[in-house]
């Protein structure tokens, strides 16, 4: 197939890269163009732009940071958009949310293309060993077409009939992983307050029934002080943020997604926005130390 793959960053840049070692003919664009060298030294293609990235292709994805970068490199007489034509279809990654999802989907099929909302579930090392898992959205034909360079960079594949499901359901099980992580770092400085080591703490929690693979992954690096960005602090935040429009939008009350937000937020205030969100801890460390 021939795929157009914008956006290169923690995530973008090894699923483009698994999409080329499936055997795809992966041509790539990212606003910061040395993220791009890798792949291009590996046989991927550049593209000057957005709308040359995605022309002439059977396939186009997008895996930006947010709703306010996939509109930046959708729109525009250089955007992805300017190059779609009739029966195109274009797959979005990014965790842009449902308004976003709703309104992408418009302005593709405004171009006679197809959209998918396919965001994704897992970490980075996740992503380099095509395990992720995708949660894709969108018209059954458009589904059908991009259904095997799904399966190329992913561990499992859900669909559903509309984007905004998609994009909602990605919302959904973060605010579950966002309530999961901000509870663990402060339960861990509580601890931590009290002469608790974290990794012991981390074996007794793995022992219980609330035992999850996600505490003995952050812990890890919690122990170790290893904040290096896997999925950083600000996206945790836009996710709890995005959850929150969407509850507004569907009447929903969120109290949990509320705090947990707030949570994440005090840790971007506090400089450690492009850190790894295992750095929720270590804020929690610091007030405990402080208090
Ligand atoms: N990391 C994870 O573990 C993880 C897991 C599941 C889902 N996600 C979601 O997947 C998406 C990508 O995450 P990531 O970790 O790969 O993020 P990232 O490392 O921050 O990469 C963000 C990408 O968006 C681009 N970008 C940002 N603003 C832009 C703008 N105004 N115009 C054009 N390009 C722009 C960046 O380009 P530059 O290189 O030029 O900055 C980069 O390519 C996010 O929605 C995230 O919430 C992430």
């Amino acid at each position: 197939m021939r795929i157009g793959f914008v956006g290169l960053g923690t995530m973008g840049e090894p699923i483009a890269n698994n999409l080329r070692k499936a055997g795809h003919d992966i041509t790539v664009w990212n606003r910061t163009p040395s993220r791009a060298e890798h792949i291009v030294s590996k046989g991927g293609k550049l593209a000057r732009t957005p709308r040359e990235c995605a022309a002439g292709k059977d396939l186009v994805f997008t895996c930006l940071a947010d709703e306010k970068a996939l509109d930046a490199v959708l729109d525009g007489p250089e955007g992805v958009l300017a190059g779609l034509t009739e029966g195109d279809v274009l797959v979005d990654l990014s965790t842009a949310g449902v308004r976003a999802a709703k309104v992408a989907s418009e302005k593709v099929s405004k171009r006679g293309a197809r959209f998918l909302a396919c965001p994704i579930l897992g970490s980075k090392s996740a992503a380099e060993q095509a395990q992720i898992v995708l949660v894709a959205g969108g018209p059954g034909p458009a589904r059908e077409r991009a259904r095997p360079a799904l399966h190329a960079i992913s561990a499992r594949l859900f669909e559903v009939d509309e984007p905004e499901k998609a994009a909602l359901m990605k919302l959904v099980v973060n605010a579950v992983g966002g309530a999961m992580l901000t509870a663990f770092g402060e339960a861990v400085a509580l601890g931590a307050a009290g002469g608790l080591e974290p990794w012991r703490i981390v074996e007794v929690l793995q022992a219980s029934s609330f035992h999850s693979p996600l505490y003995l992954m952050k812990g890890e690096l919690i122990e170790k002080k290893d904040y290096a960005p896997r999925f950083k602090i600000s996206l945790a935040e836009k996710d709890q943020r995005l959850a929150q429009e969407a509850a507004a939008e569907l009447g929903a009350k969120v109290p949990i997604n509320e705090a947990v937000r707030r949570m994440f937020a005090a840790a971007v205030e506090a400089g450690r926005g492009e850190k790894d969100v295992a750095a929720v801890a270590d804020l929690c460390l610091e007030w405990a130390k402080k208090e």
